[in-house]
């Protein structure tokens, strides 16, 4: 692997990602990062890393839904492996306004798909990046395997659906060497405060409302980001092409005790005023439509044919988030402002 295009890597995980890629793996080729650059787009994500790597990594402002910009990209940058996180990625923006979901999800990769084949001689690999939710709700018990049929329930969970179809399919049908990878629920550093973790986090230190969805027994597996940069990189370097490896991170807790947690490890830190417990202001809320219960993640296929397992811990991992979001205040500032978005209006004007 030369030349990889990494797409979505101003968002979250990409960031997270393309750090991990040049910074701490094995990887000495080059990064091609595209990014359309959505409210989740932050190229403030990878800042440090434009800077260090200046001669390995470079950044596109494109968008994947546009077909004869990814054909340009790829054959100017000889691309020859692809990591696709572009995305709309949040559950609750689905159910608002699906279009966009729709778009991203499907057509732009479809569209990277196209780009591939149609350069399919240099293609070494094309990882796509997915998700639990597409499997749908599980009850009390049992795990999502590699062979539990897709029943999505969102529009966000279908779209991504659609997308790991069409990605197997140019396999089936083109040869493309695709590998898909449908993990957990992430977090860590550099995650938009839309999502269930930075929210609370953010709202509990500031001492505001936190909003938890219906009963609070809504169940989910966390995937510390870091482990889940790891699990991705062994499956692009010696996951078996075609293949689908699920990423977890052992940790399975619900809604109302990890926002518990969180208010927990604050109140540790520092104390509200008037020696209040961060709990107190924990508010319970209307559900969300077509809430899934339950995910859960069985992991041993990549475990036994990879050797990966997640290092962090929910308590390890939780508290060194919690310390990022509290040593970061310029960044969670222009977050919330709004200031990164009037950067990228006028840099890119
Ligand atoms: P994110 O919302 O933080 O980032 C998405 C990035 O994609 C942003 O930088 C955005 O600007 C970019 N993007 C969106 N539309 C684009 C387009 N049309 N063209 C180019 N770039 C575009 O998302 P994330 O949380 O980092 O998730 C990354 C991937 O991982 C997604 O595919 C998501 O479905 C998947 N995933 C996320 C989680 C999670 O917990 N966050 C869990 C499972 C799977
Ligand atoms: P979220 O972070 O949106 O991820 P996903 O919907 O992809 O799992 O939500 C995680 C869980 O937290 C989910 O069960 C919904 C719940 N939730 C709340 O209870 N309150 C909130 O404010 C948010 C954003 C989520």
């Amino acid at each position: 692997m030369k030349n990889i295009m990494v797409t979505g890597g101003c968002g979250f995980i990409g960031a997270n990602f393309i750090r991990y890629l040049l910074s701490e793996s094995d990887f000495t080729g080059n990064v091609i990062n595209v990014d359309s650059l959505t409210y989740a787009g932050n190229p403030e994500n990878v800042a440090d890393i434009e800077e260090r790597y200046q001669d390995r990594y470079l950044f596109i402002k494109a968008d994947i839904c546009d077909m004869a910009g990814m054909n340009r990209t790829f054959g100017k940058h000889e691309i020859d492996t692809i990591c696709n996180f572009a995305a709309e990625s949040h559950v609750d923006r689905s159910i608002v306004a699906p279009d966009a979901f729709i778009q991203t999800n499907i057509v732009g990769t479809f569209n990277l798909l196209e780009a591939a084949r149609s350069q399919q001689n240099r293609m070494i690999r094309f990882h796509h990046i997915s998700t639990d939710e597409v499997y749908g709700s599980l009850g009390k018990d049992g795990y999502f395997t590699e062979t539990t049929p897709y029943k999505p329930n969102s529009p966000y969970s279908a779209s991504k659906a659609s997308s790991d179809h069409l990605v197997r399919a140019y396999y089936k049908t083109y040869d493309l060497p695709i590998t898909i990878s449908n993990c957990s629920n992430n977090y860590g550093p550099y995650q938009f405060p839309e999502k269930l973790i930075p929210l609370m986090i953010l709202n509990a230190l500031e001492g505001k409302p936190l909003p938890v969805y219906g009963d609070g027994r809504h169940v989910r597996d966390w995937l510390y980001v870091r482990d889940h940069c790891t699990a991705i990189w062994t499956i692009m370097k010696n996951g078996r092409i075609g293949e689908m490896y699920n990423i977890g991170g052992d940790s399975e807790m619900e809604n109302i005790a990890i926002v518990k947690m969180i208010c927990d490890i604050l109140d540790e830190m520092n104390e509200l005023s008037n020696n209040r417990s961060r709990r107190e202001l924990i508010t319970f809320v209307k559900d969300r439509p077509g809430h899934d219960r339950r995910y859960a993640i069985d992991f041993t296929k990549l475990n036994k044919e990879l050797n990966w397992r997640p290092e962090a811990s929910l308590e390890t991992g939780i508290r060194d988030t919690i310390q990022w979001y509290v040593d970061n205040k310029k960044w969670v500032e222009r977050v919330k402002s709004g200031e990164y978005r009037q950067w990228i209006k006028t840099h890119y004007a």
